[in-house]
């Protein structure tokens, strides 16, 4: 893992400044927070500012602290802890960031970074002489499954070889870097298990029997009494088994009455 500091005076802008079209973007994302919290615009800011200028100058991380109201050292503290932002100017068609953790480097990113070293630079974060690509070695980037792999701007090319390592940076330094598509460069769909399937290589039917009985009469539902399961057990004269429902029609009004008289009877004689 490379130490992170800004670039050098010598390469510094003396200021920074984004264009229109992004001042603009600019303005509407910082909108997009609540009131007071406008700081949480820092990475996109940062991000954009980089896509503007290919990397993030120290004038660019002051700009976006005046702009979201931050000390600076807020803002250089963002930009210095995540590798996806370039803190040194990088090659203008590609920036290799190779992951070199655990899984990556049982896989074999040793040899992509020699391949690296032969192809762009001895060094990480130096640009060849054309200054066209550079390469640094990142922590995981979250590809481990399709270990070894690689980051391109914002693209993940993975189950690398050092031969198939070598042909994505040709294509990138021939400004061909699209026709590259990313994610596994072997035969393997996203992160599937490589070759056909190990397991539940049989098709099971699912079991239709029931589907099959449709001839069957159906059970007699009225055989089956409604449950008393949820019932209350109350004695008000609303839930007297002998009323009848609806109360509003003449015939079981009267009913109703008539079996209210009865009980009001036999709790007098009680
Ligand atoms: S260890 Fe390399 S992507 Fe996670």
């Amino acid at each position: 893992m490379s130490v992170r500091r800004l670039a050098e005076d010598q390469v510094q802008p003396a200021n920074f400044a984004f264009n229109a079209e992004n001042t603009t973007w600019a303005e509407k994302t910082i909108k997009k927070y609540p009131e007071g919290r406008q700081q949480s615009a820092v990475i996109p800011l940062l991000m954009r500012a980089q896509e503007q200028d290919g990397w993030v100058t120290r004038a660019a991380i002051e700009k976006v602290a005046e702009m979201l109201d931050m000390a600076y050292i807020r803002v250089l503290e963002v930009a210095t802890f995540y590798t996806q932002f370039q803190i040194k100017p990088v090659g203008t068609k590609a920036h290799i960031q190779v992951c070199g953790t655990t899984p990556c480097m049982l896989r074999g990113s040793e040899a992509l970074m020699d391949v690296c070293r032969h192809k762009i630079h001895h060094d990480p974060l130096h640009t060849n002489e054309s200054g066209t690509l550079s390469w640094e070695e990142v922590e995981c980037q979250g590809a481990c499954v399709n270990a070894p792999m690689v980051m391109i701007f914002k693209d993940a090319y993975e189950d690398l070889t050092p031969h198939r390592l070598e042909e994505i940076i040709d294509a990138f330094e021939a400004g061909k870097g699209d026709t590259v598509k990313p994610g596994p460069q072997i035969d393997r769909h996203l992160s599937a298990p490589v070759g056909p399937l190990t397991t539940l290589t049989e098709e099971t039917k699912p079991d239709r029997s029931n589907l099959d009985k449709k001839d069957e009469p159906a059970p007699d539902a009225a055989q089956t009494p409604p449950s008393n399961a949820a019932k209350p057990k109350t004695d008000t004269p609303e839930t007297d088994p002998k009323l009848k429902t609806p109360a509003t029609e003449p015939k079981a009004a009267a009913e109703n009455a008539k079996a209210a008289d009865t009980n009001s009877d036999a709790k007098k004689s009680q």
